[in-house]
């Protein structure tokens, strides 16, 4: 594929833009395959996006999943230009805001109260430090990736100690590895911030018992439903798996691209906020919760959530075929509105040789599979697109048997 133009935009940005130049926070060229994926996007419409050299891309990475019914959804711009019309930036309340927070309630188990920001990070950054309000506590246990902000940023540098100190890891779908925090920190973990699963579905009872433990400890259970709400289940992974948190957050498919994020649960815990400082310039903006209300709506209005499950199952089907017919040493994960490959060679080297060959196979027949981050799949998407992006697989998993790398995963060899 010609990427000329992109290329040569990434290389004026690299000089002058701080986050172009190969930050990991955006799409970083270390996380593509080097010299095959587009950097620079012209325009986008439904499933697909095109580049600014012309080229066609069906899209499973749709915007880190904040794209749920599909890229520029009419039903959804119409409104936020409405909204823009009638003026989004005065910083006082717009009646959007309300009608907003009150369809998210309706809709989010265990939502009494909802407060609306900007971020993911946001989001979650309210939340614990609601929960350390809420029960004087200063540690807070998590797993996944939950923001940017101190408290969980991934890298270390620019932390300082004393806060890092305060927050704890603990491994997912281990109960023990969190049983042993609350044990060495007895009385003093104000909250336990969790995705509900990040590729590895959760094991019987693993919610249930984060739930009970953190009951049993006095802490509060906040799950971070950044990537699953409004993808999942309308009601996230919370009515998906039946577990309901003392305070859950949300953002991507909630507005179908707009920047907004929520933060939901108990109302004596949102009622804090008349001690806790959290506020933003942008909060009151409506433009995209006029985004937010109609894409609520729009997803209340018919089975696009369960299209989505069945498109992301025919997909998974489809490529655990191929990876059986071609003993790929490879394992189709993830549910199915947002699946995933786990490439299970024997170093890290060797999967990222691996991934070399499959996805300049995949991206050069024009379809959009994120090598390093699961996948998402959105209403837009048709059948033949799901075929389609099948038979570019077929020729990944070519490729792989071409370049030596065969040898199916065995059962019972445990991935994460
Ligand atoms: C699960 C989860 N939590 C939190 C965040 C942070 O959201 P944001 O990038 O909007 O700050 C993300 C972003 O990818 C996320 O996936």
């Amino acid at each position: 594929m010609l990427l000329d133009r992109s290329f040569e935009l990434a290389r004026k940005a690299e000089e002058i833009d701080a986050l172009a130049a190969k930050r990991k926070n955006v799409i970083a060229s270390d996380q593509m395959i080097e010299g095959e994926y587009p950097i620079f996007v012209d325009r986008t419409s439904g499933a697909y996006f095109w580049d600014v050299d012309g080229n066609r891309y069906l899209d499973f990475f749709l915007s880190y999943g904040t794209v749920v019914l599909g890229h520029a959804d009419r039903d959804v711009d119409d409104q936020v230009i409405a909204e823009i019309r009638k003026g989004f930036a005065t910083g006082l309340s717009k009646p959007v805001q309300t009608e907003l927070v009150s369809e998210l309630l309706e809709v989010i188990p265990g939502a009494e109260m909802a407060m609306l920001m900007k971020t993911g990070s946001d989001a979650t950054g309210a939340a614990v430090r609601l929960s350390r309000s809420f029960t004087g506590r200063d540690r807070v246990a998590r797993f996944g990736y939950n923001g940017w902000h101190d408290w969980c940023a991934q890298w270390d540098h620019g932390i300082p100690r004393a806060t890092r100190d305060l927050v704890h890891t603990f491994a997912y779908n281990d109960l023990d590895s969190l049983r042993a925090l609350f044990e060495r920190h007895p009385g003093e973990i104000a909250c336990v911030v969790m995705m509900p699963f990040e590729v590895e579905p959760p094991a019987p009872g693993f919610l249930e018992g984060v739930r009970e433990l953190t009951r049993a400890h006095g802490a509060l259970l906040v799950l971070d439903e950044m990537r699953s709400g409004f993808r999942m289940a309308l009601g996230g992974a919370q009515e998906y798996f039946g577990v309901t948190a003392d305070l859950a957050t949300f953002s991507k498919a909630f507005a179908n691209g707009y920047a907004i994020s929520a933060l939901t649960g108990r109302a004596e815990v949102l009622r804090r906020l008349d001690r806790v400082h959290i506020s933003s310039t942008f909060y009151a903006n409506s433009d995209a919760m006029a985004a937010a209300l109609a894409t609520l709506r729009k997803l209340r209005s018919g089975p696009h959530l369960e299209r989505i499950h069945t498109l992301g199952s025919r997909l998974q089907d489809g490529l655990r075929e191929l990876t059986d017919k071609y003993a790929a040493p490879v394992e189709v994960v993830g549910h199915p509105p947002m699946p995933f490959l786990d490439f299970r060679l024997g170093s890290e080297e060797e999967n990222q040789a691996a991934k070399r060959s499959f996805y300049t196979e995949t991206i050069r027949a024009g379809v959009f599979f994120h090598p390093n981050h699961h996948w998402f799949v959105c209403a837009a998407t048709t059948e033949e697109d799901i075929d389609t992006a099948i038979e570019a697989a077929r020729g990944g998993f070519e490729a792989l048997v071409r370049d030596g790398y065969t040898g199916a995963v065995r059962s019972g060899e445990a991935a994460r």
